[in-house]
């Protein structure tokens, strides 16, 4: 990895946003961590509570069809350090006892791709999503964790398609998409090497929102 500039905010909007606007000027990978965000971001759309002692942050570095994938898993191995188990409900939230500790936010910009992670660590802002700090009773520093994160993220020395499918909590599931185009229903075999979900019947999924249904009884 070398070592990437960091660009340290207090109260920001979105580190998303703020990468946008630098992405314009920097070639090299960069990241911006924030305290707190005012406008935080989810996927589709969502917003994503950001109060002070959470991390968040954004790395912007070259796009790469399994960016998603390798961020979710970088951010299992780094919980892995802590004994905290967590699995990836595809594409990659980051779940531990079920409950979302962690989100991921992909987004393509001038050709570069803006990776922004949102870590629950003191506080868990929405229900039903858990934090750091009550799976471990332990106290944590973001920066620190977003450290041990970079360090995966850039480690290549994994093959992280066979570590994404040992953290990943949907394959063998039957699950419901939601997808752009209409909703899905199936049991998911496998993700592809493009990270796409492969089901029973032999379908691909790209992207959409799943729902793991219990089998029944
Ligand atoms: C999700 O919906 O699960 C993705 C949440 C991503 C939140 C992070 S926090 C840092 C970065 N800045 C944002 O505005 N969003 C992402």
């Amino acid at each position: 990895m070398g070592r990437i500039k960091i660009y340290k905010l207090g109260r920001t909007t979105s580190t998303n946003d703020v990468a946008k606007k630098l992405a314009k000027k920097k070639r090299d990978d960069f990241l911006v961590l924030a305290k707190e965000q005012t406008s935080g971001r989810g996927r589709k759309g969502r917003n994503w509570l950001s109060p002070k002692g959470g991390l968040y942050f954004t790395i912007c570095t070259d796009h790469d069809h399994l960016l998603s994938i390798k961020t979710g898993v970088a951010i299992a191995r780094a919980l892995g350090d802590m004994d905290i188990n967590s699995s990836l409900k595809w594409p990659n939230d980051v779940l531990v006892n079920n409950k979302k500790i962690c989100g991921i936010l992909t987004e393509i910009y001038e050709n570069r791709a803006l990776v922004g992670i949102g870590l629950n660590i003191d506080s868990e802002p929405i229900d039903d999503s858990t934090s750091i700090e009550s799976v471990t009773e332990k106290k944590y520093l973001p920066e620190n964790l977003m450290k041990s994160i970079l360090r995966y993220f850039y480690d290549g020395s994994i093959d992280v398609l066979e570590s994404y499918r040992q953290y990943s909590s949907t394959i063998g599931k039957d699950v419901r998409i939601e997808t752009a185009s209409g909703i899905i229903t199936g049991k998911v075999n496998d993700i592809d090497e493009n990270g796409r979900l492969i089901l029973q019947d032999g379908s691909k999924v790209i992207s959409g929102d799943v729902i793991h249904l219990r089998p029944p009884n």
